[in-house]
């Protein structure tokens, strides 16, 4: 039987998977921020309101049971392994810019990452 762990994310290699993954590099440091915000980089993280993982995807639209935006398991945003997290935050994000304009919108702490400049500071020390 395969264990799926958690772990806790350094911002340098978060950014770097980010970046692998396939998110736009001009929106690394804001993608790092709205992280930071939700989950302080740890992919075990989940709220009283049933969002999950590193990016708190919620269940109620997004993952399953019940939600089937991203066709995830919600508990499948959990472990150490990304790509279906980012895989579905590309799903939220282009949903929610078609309805508002601004996909990042979809993120309660996003006003606290809209600036860019001091979004920077999250990614200020890795090599890009
Ligand atoms: C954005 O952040 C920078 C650096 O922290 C700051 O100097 C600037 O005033 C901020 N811009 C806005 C529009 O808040």
């Amino acid at each position: 039987m395969q264990v799926c762990e958690g772990k806790i994310f350094k911002n340098c290699e978060l950014a770097h998977q980010l970046v692998k993954y396939g998110l736009p590099r001009d929106q690394i440091a804001t993608w790092v921020c709205i992280a930071f915000r939700e989950s302080t980089y740890n992919t075990e993280a989940i709220s009283y309101s049933h969002c999950y993982g590193l990016f708190q995807i919620c269940r109620e639209w997004w993952c399953s049971p019940p939600g089937k935006g991203c066709g995830v398991k919600c508990t499948q945003l959990l472990d150490d392994d990304i790509e279906d997290d980012v895989k579905c935050v590309k799903t939220v994000f282009e949903q929610t810019r078609r309805l508002t304009g601004d996909g990042f919108t979809a993120w309660e702490v996003y006003p606290m990452c809209k600036n860019a400049s001091s979004s920077l500071s999250y990614i200020k020390d890795c090599n890009f």
